[in-house]
């Protein structure tokens, strides 16, 4: 895994952010369309730090440019809607401009959620940064709002922080989880894996149904209440400093 550029040619930044081919980007600095600093770019040759400010101080085509590699981005992510391209459905990537679908490097979900679950989903350029946030031995702890088909006998949070409770299918007992109950029928569950389905499966090895989940925190990362299902906000420097552990 690489690490993200720190300087790049501007043709080839632009034809990474999939404003064209390298050509055709360069026929766009030719055509005056590129600015930077509020001068028209002469030179598609010229290389440039890879900050986060490009997008204010460069305009392409009279509109600011797209975040420069290094974006990182939370979503409240809306039922029906999958992560990956394995599951039927229109896919989260959709819910963003056409031309971030074409970046290089290219944004990738970190960590999945199910078509039916909903709420915070983060996505990254920064291979590092997935990585680091998604390896088990980082323990970032992920918290679930949990509505259940039938209400709990009361035993669910002792069997969750036991550090024994075995998914079906596998070999291997869960780590501890912390759970909250709300009312008979909802809870808070805070895990800190990621396996497959983990939350629904989790309930139903004591003998229940998740019928509505939704992703209220990553970290000390909490969505926020006015991102709306389906907007998206790009995460900056204290933002991604909380998903970790300090
Ligand atoms: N656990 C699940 O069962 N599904 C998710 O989407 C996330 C955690």
């Amino acid at each position: 895994m690489s690490a993200l550029p720190t300087t790049l040619r501007l043709d080839r930044l632009l034809a990474n952010l999939g404003y064209g081919a390298r050509k055709a980007v360069q026929q766009m600095v030719r055509d005056g369309l590129v600015t930077l600093d509020g001068n028209v770019v002469e030179d598609a040759d010229q290389r440039l730090a890879i900050t986060p400010d490009l997008p204010g101080r460069m305009t392409v085509d009279g509109e600011p440019l797209d975040p420069p590699p290094g974006l990182t981005l939370m979503l409240n992510k809306p039922l029906g809607v999958t992560c990956s391209r394995k599951e039927a459905g229109p896919l989260v990537f959709g819910l963003f401009p056409p031309r971030w679908q074409v970046r290089e490097p290219a944004l990738s979900t970190i960590g999945r959620l199910d078509k039916e679950t909903s709420g915070l989903l983060l996505l990254t350029d920064d291979g590092m940064l997935l990585h680091r946030i998604i390896s088990p031995k980082n323990h970032v702890p992920k918290r679930y709002h949990v509505t259940l088909k039938w209400p709990m006998h009361g035993g669910e949070a002792a069997a969750f922080a036991s550090g024994t409770l075995m998914l079906e299918g596998e070999d291997k007992p869960l780590l501890p989880a912390t759970m909250e109950t709300l009312s008979p029928t909802t809870a808070t569950v805070t895990i800190t894996e990621g396996r497959y389905h983990q939350v629904r499966r989790m309930f139903a090895a004591v003998r229940n149904r998740v019928v509505g989940l939704h992703r209220e925190s990553i970290g000390r990362l909490t969505l926020p209440d006015d991102l709306a299902p389906g907007s998206y906000r790009i995460l900056g420097p204290a933002e991604l400093a909380a998903i970790l552990p300090p």
